[in-house]
């Protein structure tokens, strides 16, 4: 054990001897600053920390290393069920979130009720969403400058173009476009031509340097990237940096690539610009993926990587929902280590809530989310043994971890994608190794390096990296496949069994009916999904000058952004 790690296991004792003595109120000055960074469709393999060579990712690594990488972080297969789990602190098949995405138009919007951002505006907070929303926007009321956020710069839509922002969405053979970029819900046609990770990016910098620090700041930037954009040019970066990466042999992973290594300098910048504020100390970084990437097939493939986990986005297999997460705070005493400990995406409201030195059971005591705090921040065991995964009365599929035990009953998208699809964009043409020099002179690790008083070493970052790496159960071990879309329950060994290989429930009966017991009773509770339905007549972006705008209870020559207020 090195002289550091013992330091840390010191120190790690008297935070938590602060944490006893302080876990009363906190005062203003002291609530962190939260960066809450959502990236959207990244692969589990597509960062450097996880063990990919192909594509650097030197800034997210620093964080990564340095903070605590969350590698049983689950989140919803795919985007809006998320975004729903991540700001209410609730299942979404509590709310009839369950089920698809939103489309352009839809009728469907998060239903009314506290959100995330509106508990941190009651704790003094000053409260920032940039880039993509995806709850809905047929009304003014639903969109975020009134669902909790004081600003709000990005689009409501799945996804846009990543220079126009342009979204073209196809119903019954006609191609419907509309500009989807908004200030506080005002058109922003003067940012049209710039690269959409450089937009987000510059507008948060902006955002943390104006910031009045009287207050705290919560800021989420919710990144285009590295969603595919619309059909035909679904893969958008500057070429200069696409030029980086020669050495990968398929083009569209290589526009891919550049996607995210843009996604990665964002991340350095943000960091610099806390930095630069000197507001470091007091902040908490928050980086996870909405889901695991669509790695084929027709639903907004984006040629990510999830390798070497089964499944993809919208499936319930582990390349699907268990999302690339980690949190970075020099407020995190047991810090530069890997945890597998349960984590689930409603759980960030009531952690940070508890960060803020505030309890969110005294203001709602109906979420499923579950406090972590103190599991982040000092190591202490977790309260979470289970998470529901999904639970979808129309396709019905049911998926639940239990301690260390997942089943999965039923598919998504008839079980077209439940099998590994990892490996088939990692060709490269030439060999690459890991820089971990590159990661230490990254913007982001040379920050850390200055705020750290004992900055890891090479050796360190490696051990970690390693220890952050999944292998699959050894190939001459024993499979036992099993494929739900054909009717059978699969139960699996998650941390022998990561890649889902080996289904055990013909071995552990009591453990299946267990876990089926559970889902029944969650069935229970389960409120119907909302209605899908388009409004594509009265929501035609042509009725609002060619952008997507609400179109609900306003007629197209009323309908301009209302000032929240009123
Ligand atoms: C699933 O099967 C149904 C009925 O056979 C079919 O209509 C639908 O297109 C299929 N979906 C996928 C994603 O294969
Ligand atoms: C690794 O990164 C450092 C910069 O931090 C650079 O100087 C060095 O050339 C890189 N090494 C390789 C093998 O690319």
């Amino acid at each position: 054990m090195s002289v550091f790690s013992e330091l840390r296991i010191i120190l790690s004792g008297i935070g938590f001897f602060v944490w006893c003595l302080s876990s009363g109120k906190v005062s203003a000055a002291d609530q962190p600053n939260i960066v809450f960074i959502v990236a959207d469709d990244l692969g589990w393999n597509d960062v450097g920390f996880h063990g990919g060579n192909q594509i650097p990712t030197p800034n997210i690594d620093a964080l990564a290393y340095n903070g605590i990488i969350l590698n049983s972080h689950y989140v919803q297969a795919t985007s809006t069920p998320s975004r729903t789990a991540l700001l209410t602190g609730k299942y979404p098949f509590k709310l009839g979130m369950q089920g698809s995405s939103f489309l352009p138009a839809d009728k469907r919007s998060l239903p009314p009720g506290m959100l995330l951002p509106d508990h941190f505006k009651a704790l003094g907070y000053s409260t920032h969403l940039v880039g993509k929303w995806h709850l809905g926007y047929s009304k003014w009321n639903e969109t975020p400058t009134f669902r909790g956020f004081d600003h709000h710069f990005g689009f409501y839509n799945d996804f846009t173009s990543y220079y126009d922002y342009l979204t073209t969405w196809r119903f019954n053979d006609k191609d419907y476009t509309g500009f989807d970029l908004h200030k506080d819900g005002v058109p922003a046609f003067e940012e049209t031509g710039k690269y959409a990770t450089d937009a987000f990016t510059d507008y948060s910098v902006k955002t943390i340097e104006e910031h009045d620090t009287s207050k705290p700041l919560f800021l989420m930037l919710a990144h285009l990237a590295t969603h595919a954009a619309n059909e035909g040019k679904p893969l958008e970066a500057p070429q200069e940096t696409v030029d980086k990466f020669g050495h990968v042999e398929d083009s569209n992973r290589r526009t891919y690539a550049a996607m995210v290594s843009k996604l990665d300098d964002s991340v350095g910048r943000l960091v610099e610009a806390l930095d630069r504020k000197q507001i470091l100390p007091n902040s908490i970084v928050v980086f996870v993926s909405d889901n695991g990437a669509p790695t084929v097939g027709p639903l907004g493939r984006n040629w990510g990587s999830n390798h070497p986990l089964r499944g993809l986005k919208d499936t319930p297999f582990e390349g699907g929902v268990r999302g690339v997460a980690f949190v970075y705070s020099p407020l995190l005493v047991q810090a530069a280590r890997v945890s597998t400990d349960l984590m689930h995406v409603t759980d960030w409201l009531p952690t940070l809530y508890s960060a803020a030195g505030a309890d969110i059971g005294l203001v709602d005591s109906d979420l499923d989310g579950i406090d972590q705090w103190s599991t982040l921040a000092y190591d202490l065991p977790s309260a979470r043994n289970d998470i529901v995964i999904n639970l979808d009365e129309k396709t019905r599929n049911a998926a639940l971890r239990f301690y260390n035990w997942k089943l999965i009953v039923g598919a998504n998208q008839n079980g077209s994608y439940n099998g590994y699809y990892g490996d088939i964009v990692l060709n490269d043409i030439e060999e690459q190794t890991y820089n971990t020099s590159a990661v230490l002179n990254s913007p982001a690790g040379k920050v850390i390096s200055k705020v750290n008083y004992s900055p890891l070493t090479e050796v360190e970052y490696e051990g970690i990296r390693k220890s952050s790496t999944i292998t699959c159960l050894d190939p001459k071990a024993k499979r036992n496949p099993c494929d739900p879309a054909d009717g059978s329950l699969c139960l699996y060994d998650i941390p022998s069994d990561p890649c889902e290989e080996n289904d055990l429930a013909k071995f552990f009966p009591s453990v299946v009916r267990r876990m089926k017991r559970a889902l029944v009773d969650y069935r229970a509770v389960l409120v119907n999904q909302l209605e899908e339905g388009t409004d594509i007549e009265n929501a035609d972006p042509k009725l609002f000058r060619h952008t997507w705008n609400p179109w609900s209870g306003c007629s197209s020559a009323d309908c301009q952004v209302p000032t929240p207020d009123a």
